[in-house]
């Protein structure tokens, strides 16, 4: 048998009111059990912080991207700490010159020992952030006839 009008209300704003209720209460578990866990929210030192707003008032992400998030004409940094570095990054910052191997121009930051470490602080954190696995790895293929 169908639903009667009254019973197809209650069930359509019964429904509506339950799956709110447990998607707020999913999205603050969220914000405070899991983000300060996975970010690990006890390094935020005030060097880290210190970086960020490096990272902000040199608007880094008119060409980098962290999470995937900014602009895609030069390195995605998330990882980059581990992948070259604390004397690497230090140098691509302090550089007088524009940090070029690859061919496409980073910006002479020329920063100063203070600010480069703060930098470094800040990509050190971000590295470490539980990200579910993101960025991917690629997977090389090696051609066993060329080895
Ligand atoms: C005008 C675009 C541009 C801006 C703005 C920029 N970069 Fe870069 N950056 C580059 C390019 C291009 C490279 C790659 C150079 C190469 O390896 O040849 C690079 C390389 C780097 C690297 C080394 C990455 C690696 O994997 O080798 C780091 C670290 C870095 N940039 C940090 C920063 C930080 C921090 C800022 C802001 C303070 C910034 N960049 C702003 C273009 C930019």
């Amino acid at each position: 048998m169908l639903l009667s009008k009254k019973n197809a209300r209650v069930f359509f704003f019964g429904g509506t009111i339950v799956t709110f209720a447990v998607f707020i209460v999913m999205s603050v578990q969220t914000l405070v059990k899991e983000v300060p866990v996975k970010t690990h929210e006890e390094n935020l030192s005030k060097e880290v912080i210190a970086g960020k707003k490096l990272w902000e008032a040199n608007n880094c992400m008119g060409c980098h991207t962290i999470m995937g998030e900014g602009a895609y004409y030069a390195p995605e940094l998330t990882k980059v700490y581990e992948r070259r570095g604390e004397g690497y990054i230090k140098a691509v910052l302090q550089s007088s010159v524009p940090w070029s191997p690859r061919g496409r121009k980073m910006v002479a930051y020329n920063f100063s020992d203070r600010e480069a470490e703060d930098m470094i602080a800040f990509f050190k954190w971000i590295g470490e952030i539980d990200l579910n696995g993101f960025p991917p790895k690629p997977e090389y293929k090696i051609n066993k006839n060329t080895k």
